[in-house]
């Protein structure tokens, strides 16, 4: 059945480490991503697959998702929330959630992993899913390198044959995309009240019992939102409408601009660009690919690519930034040029410098 009545659990628990210092001040899932919190991305499109009421599976910083997103309405939906005290894992965590789920034992429940950005048709899946009436149904994309997440081979009828998690010799380029339909009586079925991992455990438990678990792959577009070069590529592809942005007004464009920014007349923001309310662009500065938080100043013919300039963060007259990340309220003077890989912790003051770092010929 697919109707309003679907209900859905999203998984955002964990810590976000690898998007430090993004993700000191904010958990992951609350990033300010095309101008809104990442997760809106995934409401929206959970919404658009019919989905009416949405169970969070917290953990880490639970409060402020429920301050972010309170009971749903703005969203068109009813979030209920469900806190683990100590972080159950994914299968724990799904088990836990499913403490408020409403529906019956054959109803689907959808299931996403809380940073994935993808543009992929969920009630294709869901079809498939009812279709083969299957226990679960994973999306699955093909990924260059494989090992960093859950391999998953399927037979010529698109049966999952097994589940290999972060193994260094995968079979397949195909992987576990993030996005489960459970069949509600199989959810039930994971042990509660304990550590539990779905992707070690869980699925590699219901292929060997000869349940039917499905794979639903496509090639639409997905990320893992993982790291800040990921971060700061999803934001630009929303803005440039490289994937469908249900939750954005004003996209695609060559760059969002929050009404109250101020961006002078001889500044260039553009290449999928977001800049955040009461940020400052100053004349001859360019912005390019890049993500300015709330109140972020960009000096006058400063050049920033591909980076992300954090809440409050202030960049002198001339800065250059290409593929780096500065955490909120740090100040950068004059002379400085951060290039790929440069991260910068929130607070810290970089003094001007006369020194260039010049690579090998
Ligand atoms: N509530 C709760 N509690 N959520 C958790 C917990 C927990 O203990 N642990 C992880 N999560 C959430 C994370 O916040 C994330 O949204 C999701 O579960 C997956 O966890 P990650 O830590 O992001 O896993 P991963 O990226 O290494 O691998 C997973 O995603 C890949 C696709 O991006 C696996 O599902 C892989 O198989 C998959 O390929
Ligand atoms: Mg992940």
């Amino acid at each position: 059945m697919i109707n309003d009545d679907l209900e859905a659990v999203l998984l955002v628990g964990g810590q976000g480490s690898r998007l430090r210092p993004l993700t000191i001040a904010t958990p992951k899932p609350l990033l300010p991503t095309a101008g809104v919190p990442f997760l809106a991305h995934q409401l929206a499109r959970a919404r658009e697959a019919g989905a009416g009421h949405v169970v969070f599976a917290t953990s880490y910083r639970a409060a402020m998702f429920e301050r972010a997103f309170g009971d749903g309405a703005a969203y068109g939906l009813c979030i209920d929330y469900m806190v683990e005290d100590e972080p159950l894992g994914t299968g724990g965590a799904i088990r836990n959630a499913a403490g408020a789920l409403r529906g019956g034992p054959d109803d689907p429940v959808l299931v996403l992993n809380g940073d994935i950005l993808s543009g992929h048709d969920i009630r294709a899946q869901l079809a498939l899913h009812a279709r083969a009436e299957a226990a679960v149904t994973l999306h699955l994309t093909e990924v260059t390198d494989p090992s960093r997440f859950g391999c998953v081979p399927t037979d010529a009828d698109g049966r999952v044959t097994a589940f290999l998690e972060k193994t260094p010799d995968p079979v397949t380029n195909r992987i576990n995309a993030g996005c489960y339909v459970f069949r509600r009586s199989t959810l039930d079925a994971i042990p509660a009240g304990q550590v539990v991992s779905v992707e070690r455990e869980t699925f590699p438990g219901l292929i060997a019992a000869g349940e039917t678990v499905m794979g639903y792959a496509d090639a639409a577009y997905w990320l893992d939102v993982g790291t800040p070069e990921a971060y700061v590529q999803g934001c630009r592809d929303l803005v440039l409408g490289r994937l469908p942005a249900p939750a954005v007004s004003g996209v695609p464009a060559p760059a969002l601009i929050a009404a109250d920014a101020k961006i002078d007349p001889d500044a260039t923001v553009g290449g999928g660009s977001t800049v955040g309310p009461g940020a400052t662009v100053a004349a001859g500065a360019e912005v390019t690919g890049s993500v300015l938080f709330e109140d972020a100043a960009v000096g006058e013919g400063a050049r920033v690519v591909d980076s992300v300039l954090g809440r409050g963060a202030r960049l002198a007259p001339g800065v250059i930034l290409d593929g780096a990340v500065i955490g909120d309220d740090a100040v950068i003077e004059e002379g400085n040029e951060l290039r790929a890989g440069a991260r910068l912790w929130p607070g810290t003051h970089l003094p001007p410098t006369t020194l260039r770092f010049t690579p090998d010929p």
